[in-house]
């Protein structure tokens, strides 16, 4: 694996590797001095032309805790306000001797597009309504530790698929761990061409939540993306609660201590009630610890390499 820039960069077995590593960073969480040598010397920018609290934060930390100078640049305060193109930013920045480049930007393709232009290692944090493949990678990590293997598993995927670059590295992630994957949602959130993709790939899907749920061993809802929607694509926020959010009453259809994921962030009373999303059975913020310890273990494999002192 050279770059990190959609799921399918990574095999199998890859991605278990990764979260064997992702264990061991674990436990440096909870270290007093949470801080390896492994990416001593080694420079990692976190560039982000769109807004991020979680993945950005997370990449910071992951970075520093791993003794990685890092150095932060948001498109708001950098010279694309004043028209540079990304080509430009992104061989500038490299040009000060980068070892990896965390970029999330708006346009699909953006990540592959950059790794074209750059001898640093490029890891996408998010293009538009590509992928997130740190984000599958945590989403699939945290289930497999509550879950057990994810063989056979079945994974409900809920909300704004359209929108959703999450939906996508999560059906590339969890099919290739062997989860049975069914997604969920209104007709006009379900991505055109869905039918020929879900045939091809094997996950199933569905516009009725209420029936699936009785059979999920794990559900995730996606959130609302309204800054990416152009129209209405359903008539009201409470008609979309009623139809697919994870509201108190749906709660009852799940089996008990079924995982509830959300990436966030979370539209609270939309897609997720306050009753699910702080339930004892939600693993919301699990998810942003374990998120910290898979973005450790992807810098390491991407990084570090074997022969680096120091390792996990
Ligand atoms: N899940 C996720 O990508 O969150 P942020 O936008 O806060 O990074």
């Amino acid at each position: 694996m050279r770059n990190l820039l959609s799921i399918d960069d990574v095999s199998a077995e890859e991605i278990q590797t990764i979260f064997a590593t992702a264990a061991d960073m674990h436990d440096v969480q909870s270290r007093e001095v949470k801080k390896l040598p492994a990416l001593r010397g080694r420079t990692v920018v976190n560039l982000f032309f769109e807004d991020s609290t979680r993945t950005r934060s997370s990449f910071e930390i992951a970075g520093k805790w791993l003794s990685a100078d890092v150095i932060n640049i948001s498109a708001k305060g950098s010279s694309t306000s004043k028209g540079e193109s990304l080509r430009d930013t992104v061989q500038t920045v490299c040009a000060m001797g980068v070892d990896g480049l965390v970029m999330r930007h708006s346009a699909s393709g953006a990540a592959h597009q950059v790794a074209g232009w750059v001898d640093a290692v490029v890891v996408n944090a998010g293009d538009g309504m590509h992928e997130h493949p740190t984000q599958a990678l945590l989403d699939a990590y945290t289930l497999q530790r509550h879950l057990g293997s994810l063989e056979g598993r079945h994974v409900v995927i809920v909300g704004d698929l359209t929108h959703s670059r999450v939906f996508r590295s999560n059906v590339l992630c969890l099919s290739k761990l062997g989860a049975r994957v069914t997604v969920v949602a209104p007709p006009t959130l379900m991505p055109s061409g869905i039918a020929s993709w879900s045939e091809a790939a094997g996950f199933e899907t569905s516009y009725d939540l209420d029936e699936v749920l009785p059979t999920a061993d794990a559900v995730m809802m996606l959130r609302v993306q309204r800054e990416r929607m152009a129209g209405g694509y359903f008539p009201s926020p409470r008609e979309y609660t009623v139809g697919y959010g994870l509201t108190r009453d749906r709660l009852a259809l799940l089996k008990p201590d079924v995982p509830i994921c959300h990436p966030g962030p979370m539209n609270r009373g939309l897609e997720i009630a306050a009753d699910a999303a702080d339930a004892a059975q939600s693993v919301v913020l699990e998810q942003v610890s374990s998120g910290l310890a898979v973005r450790m273990a992807v810098l390491y494999h991407l990084l570090a390499g074997e022969s680096e002192e120091g390792g996990a």
